[in-house]
């Protein structure tokens, strides 16, 4: 008999996460559950038990936290010897909220740099949490995405889903050749990567967005994703046997969105769950808008 795939799946304690690990249950894949907070963790596998989902373990990860990393790494190397599936789900978004404008503008549509003069009593962007942003979604996600390679690689299938966003598109760079520099994968390096988030947060300190062309709206969140799939192309060039993606689930109410996404979680995680099942001979280096190939530099504003 087949033996069981085992997924990785981290922020998976609500939201997209959480689906993402209920639908790739149910597609018969053991999932390891990871939350930074166990308690939150351990609700959500029982809330999964409770719907008849069994095949689920819970362990701590908090993706900022090296020796975090490092326990779950050990653990999954003593208990199953490799890793099939890694879904690096767990972000956050870097701005604060004010709930009442926010939703009455329309959520994260009005959103765009062409209202950043609107946008001031509804979102702020303080720079400690646009660092902090960068800290988890590119830094911390690249951290552990290293730390299983070596797992991975003993997988006869190994698969590594980076949940992006469209946000991370470089439609919304202004800078034309920052844009070809990310998008010039043959010669991008990841340590040009890391110049790229420096300057940002340098010139977003000094307020120097606008002079240097980058996104004026949710700022570091989309350097953030950006820097995403900039690396997930590289890592699929680097590592050939394995299939490494990105993919935007689509604008869903979560937590994330203060509720306001057009898509529930469940619709949002039908992406990554398929790219995390993809077939050995399927794409690898490609960005999905939710479960179609898309583009990495340019956007269909209908299909947010
Ligand atoms: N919702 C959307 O419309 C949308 C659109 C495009 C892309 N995305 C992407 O989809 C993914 C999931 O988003 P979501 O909407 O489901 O967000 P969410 O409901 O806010 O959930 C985020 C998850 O990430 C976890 N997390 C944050 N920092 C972490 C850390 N340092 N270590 C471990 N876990 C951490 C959170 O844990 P806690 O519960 O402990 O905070 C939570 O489990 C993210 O990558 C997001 O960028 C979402």
């Amino acid at each position: 008999m087949e033996e069981k795939r085992c997924a990785v799946i981290t922020g998976g304690n609500k939201g997209i996460g959480f689906e993402i690990c209920r639908q790739l249950a149910l597609e018969g894949v053991k999932i390891i559950l990871t939350a930074r907070n166990e308690s939150r963790g351990l609700k959500a596998v029982e809330k999964l038990n409770a719907s008849g989902i069994s095949d689920v373990i819970f362990h701590q990860l908090d993706i900022n936290d090296p020796t975090s990393i490092a326990c779950l790494v050990e653990f999954i190397e003593t208990r199953f010897r490799k890793l099939d599936i890694l879904i690096n789900n767990a972000a956050e978004i870097g701005i604060v909220v004010h709930e009442n404008e926010f939703r009455a503008g329309g959520g994260f549509i009005q959103m765009i740099d062409e209202n950043v003069h609107l946008l001031t009593n509804v979102v702020e962007e303080p720079y400690e949490l646009g660092e902090q942003c960068l800290n988890t979604n590119y830094y911390a996600t690249k951290r552990i995405t290293e730390a299983f390679i070596p797992l991975l690689q003993l997988s006869k299938s190994p698969r590594i889903v980076n949940v992006t966003s469209i946000y991370g598109n470089l439609h919304w760079f202004h800078n034309e050749k920052l844009k070809k520099e990310l998008e010039d994968i043959e010669n991008l390096t990841e340590g040009r990567i890391d110049e790229i988030i420096q300057w940002f947060l340098r010139d977003f300190k000094a307020a120097k967005l606008r002079e240097n062309g980058w996104p004026l709206t949710s700022s570091a969140y989309k350097v953030s994703k950006a820097a995403l799939n900039a690396y997930t192309r590289l890592m699929a060039k680097k590592f050939q046997n394995i299939r490494i993606n990105c993919v935007h689930p689509g604008y869903c109410a979560t937590d994330m969105t203060s509720d306001t996404g057009f898509l529930t979680a469940e619709e949002g995680a039908k992406g990554p769950v398929m790219v995390a099942l993809l077939p050995d001979d399927g794409p690898s280096g490609v960005f999905f808008n939710k479960t179609q190939i898309g583009s990495f530099s340019s956007v269909d504003l209908n299909k947010l």
